[in-house]
């Protein structure tokens, strides 16, 4: 049986609006797929994270200390899609090794963040390392890679499929800038390392998510890593 890591952003788990009606559907499409494939599932902040990280900011919190509120933000969205899916434990794991040995096939483990440094994107991909998973699929709130952002170039190219290392590129640049980007750059450099592929999809799509999580054709990005 196949072993997929679904990093899925806080945006597309809790956005504000019909929350509970949507990660209903997604658990129920979790576990319907749950004997096809083997799953660990990790969860974003998203607005909670960001909440936090500013009043934190203002409080004179250091990076350090803002990561450490983003990470409880992504353990308590871990919660929420677990209770949906009908296994809350008391506390999610807390580091990819722990979650790689709680999973067996048919049982959906869910995590968030591990310690401070990096997003979920990269803990999805250690998860996935420890696992030996095929493949990460990434559910986040763009429908694919762009050549450039979408909501500010109308002549933005939608990129289908590409290579990890086209993805490096695309990621270790915008790292300078800001950072947040299409995909963690160390998640990307464990991909390229691992030759583990990323399928990036519209995570509110639960269909195409399903497709991109079975390895089947999907509407989004594929990022091939061998
Ligand atoms: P996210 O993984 O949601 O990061 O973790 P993000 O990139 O800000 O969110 P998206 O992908 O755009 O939705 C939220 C915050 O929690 C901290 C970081 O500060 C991160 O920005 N975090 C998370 C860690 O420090 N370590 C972790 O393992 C996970």
């Amino acid at each position: 049986m196949d072993k997929v890591v679904v990093s899925i952003g806080g945006s597309i788990l809790v956005p504000g609006e019909n929350d509970a009606d949507y990660i209903s559907e997604l658990a129920g499409m979790l576990k319907g797929i749950s004997d096809r494939v083997q799953l660990a599932i990790v969860c974003g902040g998203g607005k909670t994270a960001r909440y936090y990280a500013e009043v934190g900011r203002g409080l004179g919190g250091d990076t350090y200390q803002l990561d450490i509120l983003g990470i409880g933000a992504t353990r308590l969205n871990a919660q929420l899609l677990s209770l949906a899916l009908g296994d809350m434990p008391d506390t999610v794991p807390t580091t990819a090794e722990e979650t790689a040995d709680r999973s067996e096939p048919g049982r959906i483990v869910v995590m968030g963040g591990t310690v401070p440094g990096h997003t979920t994107d990269a803990v999805s991909m250690m998860v996935a390392r420890e696992l030996g998973a095929c493949r990460v699929v990434n559910a986040t709130s763009v429908d694919a890679v762009y050549t450039d952002d979408p909501r500010v170039n109308k002549d933005a190219v939608r990129i289908p499929s590409m290579t990890i290392t086209e993805l490096g590129d695309i990621v270790y640049k915008e790292h300078g800038a800001s950072r947040s980007s299409v995909f963690d750059p160390l998640g990307v450099r464990i991909a390229a390392e691992c030759g583990i592929d990323i399928s990036i999809v519209d995570g509110r799509n639960l269909t195409e998510l399903r497709n991109a999580i079975l390895g089947e054709p999907f509407s989004g990005t594929s990022v091939s890593s061998r």
